[in-house]
């Protein structure tokens, strides 16, 4: 009889305690200064009445035409849905985009750190490939129907030609630029090949 009706308190106990083990929610922003001011803050977009939702608020054709990837010397074009193209997208924690790459181009190393990646290659083929926390790369030339996941946060490259980017546009174009000493260090160059590398890439 006592266990019984002690049970219940067992459960609680054992749901608070898993409970405060929950890590905290990944935060959708990078940080958030408090404005003393304002008595009310809207994080992100405000939803419409749902009775006035349509199934057009669901789909989109922004993808379907090619970017220009002559625009840019690096020889990519990223075409992205964003709530104005795509309503219905909104506080899904997700959204989509057109990569476009020319023959030798590349998307530069880079990461997302509020979002794992996939890439599906959808015509021609690519390498693509990240590198983890233990500096271990991960690469895998995709043909036309493959796919490939990359981890949140991890600096990922998708190219055509590898060997032959130097340096990312982050790195060595930036407004302000990263401290010439920092770059030199990273890359292991000198102020010259730093100067010459901003030069070829526009920054
Ligand atoms: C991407 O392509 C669009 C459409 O052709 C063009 O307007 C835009 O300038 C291009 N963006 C870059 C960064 O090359």
């Amino acid at each position: 009889m006592k266990t019984t009706s002690s049970m219940p308190h067992v459960f609680r106990a054992l749901d608070l305690l898993l409970g405060l083990a929950e890590p905290d929610p990944d935060s959708p922003q990078d940080y958030c200064i408090a404005d003393t001011k304002l008595s009310f803050y809207l994080n992100g977009v405000p939803c419409i009445n749902p009775n006035l939702a349509t199934t057009a608020h669901f789909t989109t054709s922004a993808l379907a035409k090619a970017g220009n990837t002559r625009a840019n010397p690096i020889g990519f074009n990223v075409t992205l849905t964003t709530v104005a193209n795509l309503p219905g997208i909104n506080t899904l924690g997700l959204f989509l985009a057109r990569v476009d790459i020319a023959a030798n181009g590349i998307v530069p190393p880079h990461s997302n750190p509020r979002a794992s990646e996939v890439t599906i290659c959808l015509k021609g083929s690519i390498l693509v490939g990240f590198v983890d926390t233990s500096n271990r790369l991960y690469s895998q030339q995709l043909r036309a129907g493959e796919s490939f996941v990359f981890p949140k946060g991890l600096i990922l490259f998708l190219s055509q030609n590898p060997g032959a980017q130097i340096a990312s546009i982050a790195a060595f174009t930036s407004n302000p630029h990263i401290p010439d000493d920092v770059v030199k260090k990273a890359f292991q160059i000198t102020t010259q090949e730093v100067v010459k590398i901003r030069k070829n890439l526009g920054g």
